[in-house]
């Protein structure tokens, strides 16, 4: 297999991103929805080329957001595949998939994509995700009103690489925030945000320096 390569197994069998040790930088392709902090972590982390890493395109579900706006002043080319204008969510996936392809990544990195991925896109590409939640606690669209509705004193962030479930695949790396009393959904939110982005950042960076593999379920970075 090239450095850089993804082996395209089934997830959940064995599946491995290898890196390329020597020079390049590793090539992913970032996913967005909204206003792209996670993606602005990343980006300034790329600065740095003994990161490892190049952002070879950013893509979203829908147009205008700020994330757009962020990849566009940093020079990265961005796509947008709306669901709304495909037939089927099927449809949709393939499209995903093509676009993302287009990049040749060697993996794709979820920072607030709020969509389903399909089985295309997940049969295509090794895909890592953020999550505002101590998974498997609190999955879904609306982990941090969930964690404050549960009383949770104890939240925070995961990182792991996406299955077919919602929020269900292997788990990479988890850090943890306190809720505090009088937290709205904004203020814990924004607490979270600020573990999220060095725990995706370090993720991301060992992945892409180290290679990720995914055997039965569990994850390893070397
Ligand atoms: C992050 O907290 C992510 O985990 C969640 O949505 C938020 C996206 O924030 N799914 P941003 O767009 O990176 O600012």
């Amino acid at each position: 297999m090239d450095a850089g390569a993804v082996a395209r197994f089934p997830v959940g069998i064995v599946e491995a991103v290898t890196a390329d040790v020597t020079t390049q930088p590793t090539g992913i392709v970032v996913l967005i929805s909204g206003s792209g902090t996670n993606l602005q972590a990343l980006i300034d982390a790329t600065a740095d080329a003994a990161y490892g890493v190049r952002i070879l395109a950013v893509g979203a579900d829908r147009a205008g957001i700020s994330g757009l706006h962020k990849a566009a002043a940093a020079g990265i080319p961005t796509f947008v595949v709306r669901v709304e204008d495909h037939e089927t969510r099927a449809d949709w996936d393939v499209a995903l998939a093509e676009r993302i392809a287009d990049h040749e990544p060697a993996f794709v990195v979820s920072a607030g994509f709020m969509k389903i991925l399909g089985p295309r896109v997940l049969a295509e590409h090794v895909v890592l995700n953020t999550h505002p939640a101590l998974l498997p606690a609190f999955p879904g669209a609306h982990a941090v009103r969930d964690a404050l509705a549960a009383g949770a004193t104890v939240t925070g962030c995961t990182v792991h690489v996406v299955d077919a479930g919602v929020d269900t695949g292997p788990v990479i790396a988890q850090s943890t925030v306190e809720v505090r009393p009088g937290d709205t959904e904004d203020t814990l939110h924004e607490r979270i945000k600020a573990v999220e982005h060095p725990l995706l950042v370090t993720i991301v960076g060992r992945a892409a320096r180290e290679g990720i593999t995914v055997t039965d379920g569990k994850v390893s970075i070397p």
